[in-house]
């Protein structure tokens, strides 16, 4: 298993990925032009783990100059459970303390088990103290 920087050439395999791994979580911030803009931004913070040539899994890896953010954390549902989610995150976090940020957050949608067993087992947090609000900015 090979685990490497994503890039906008990885689009199209890794949006086909995602509409079976995280078709809940995708919006408008995932089509290809904000998707470039995101690794733009982020650069070569976001990974991709390759078995065979093939992707069978994602992590976005960014942050705003204060605290870092992980996105689309997905392995293919036939390779789960052989530690590679782990080798993501950790690989996403690496990049993301290199820039010098000392604290990563993820959402997770309260009704994901798995999301939120992998995340206890990696060793996050979850916070009781928070809640997230969203705004969309187009009502302005
Ligand atoms: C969450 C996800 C990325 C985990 O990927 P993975 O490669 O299977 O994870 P790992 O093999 O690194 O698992 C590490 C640990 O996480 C926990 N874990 C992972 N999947 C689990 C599951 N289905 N049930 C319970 N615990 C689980 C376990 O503690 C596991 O260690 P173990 O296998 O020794 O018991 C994968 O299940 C996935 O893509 N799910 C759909 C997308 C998703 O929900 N992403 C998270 C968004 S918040």
């Amino acid at each position: 298993m090979l685990i490497r920087e994503m890039t906008i050439e990885d689009y199209d395999e890794v949006y086909a990925m995602w509409l079976t791994t995280s078709k809940r979580a995708l919006s408008k911030a995932d089509n290809r032009e904000q998707m470039e803009r995101y690794l733009n931004h982020n650069k070569g913070m976001s990974q991709v783990a390759v078995i065979d040539g093939k992707i069978v899994g994602t992590v976005l890896a960014g942050h705003d100059g204060r605290r870092g953010f992980i996105h689309h954390m997905a392995v293919m549902p036939e390779y789960r459970r052989r530690r590679i989610g782990h080798s993501l995150a950790q690989k996403a976090i690496e990049m993301i303390k290199s820039q010098g940020i000392d604290k990563t957050h993820i959402f997770c949608y309260q009704n994901n088990e798995t999301g939120q067993s992998f995340w206890r087992d990696f060793g996050f947090e979850k916070r009781e103290d928070v809640f997230v609000y969203s705004y969309d900015n187009n009502k302005l």
